[in-house]
Formats: structure tokens, sequence, C-alpha cells
């Protein structure tokens, strides 16, 4: 699948080692930044890694900031968007499952690589449970 994946400087470290993680899981990145560890404003990253999933070019994006709160706010202004805050593996999968999620936001002060590692994959690989749940999110 290819995925978007953008960070402020609070996630720049874990953008990293995500990258690795999905394009060793056979994934195609498209990174949008930020690329050094100066100080960006999280709503521009945000905006572009929606732009991709709106537009098609990529199937899923990842954003990270410092808690996930800021990109998420972002992320879910924009239509077709949604955005889950996970920071932990339960609520993860529920929203690929429940939501259909389509960017996943991470804080990168709030978990540690090894359980973000495993966040990502866990939302990467479920799948959308669909059902009554198609039905909620088409009511949005
Ligand atoms: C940056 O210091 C921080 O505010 C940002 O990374 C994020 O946590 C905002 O929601």
């Amino acid at each position: 699948m290819r995925i978007s994946i953008g960070c402020d400087h609070g996630g720049i470290g874990l953008k990293g080692e995500l990258v690795t993680l999905l394009q060793e899981m056979g994934h195609e990145v498209d990174d949008k930044g930020c690329f050094a560890a100066e100080s960006v404003d999280y709503p521009d990253f945000a905006k572009a890694v929606c732009a991709q999933v709106q537009n098609g070019e990529c199937e899923r994006g990842i954003l990270i900031c410092g808690t996930g709160v800021g990109m998420s706010m972002v992320a879910n202004r924009f239509n077709g968007i949604r955005a889950g805050l996970c920071n932990e593996l339960f609520t993860a999968r529920m929203s690929r499952e429940h939501n259909d999620a389509n960017v996943l936001c991470l804080g990168a002060r709030v978990v540690g690589p090894g359980l973000a590692a495993e966040i990502v994959r866990a939302w990467v690989t479920t799948e959308f449970a669909g059902g009554r749940h198609q039905r909620r999110i088409a009511m949005f």
C-alpha cells in the first residue's frame, strides 16, 4: 500500500523509525517532512499528508507530533479524512475495524518507539469490518 507520512519537530525521530518499518513491511512511503529538528508548524504537514489521501495518491496517512492531538484536529477538518489519535493498540485496531480510519495520528512524546511500531503494524493490517459501521461512517 502507498502511505503518506508527516510530522513536526516533535515527531521527527519516530517518523524515521516508522518509515523504515513500513518499508520493511513492503509498503511504499511518501515522506512529506519535516526533515530537520527546527521548530515547525504541524498544520503544514497535516495538510500535505491529508491532501495525498484525499486525492488518492496515497491510500492512508500517518501523522506524528508531540501528542498527536494537533495533527488529529487538523486532519479531521478535511473532507473524506477519518483521522484517529491512537496512542495504544486497542484504539488503533478499532479505528480501522469500526471507523475505517484513513489517517493515524501518533504522539511521539506519549508512546515509545516499540509501542508505536506495534500500533502502526496493527493499524496498517487491520481491515474495516463494514456492515453497520459503513452506515455510521456514511453519516458524517
Ligand atoms: C510542539 O511543541 C507540539 O505542540 C506539537 O508537537 C503537538 O504536540 C501539538 O499538538
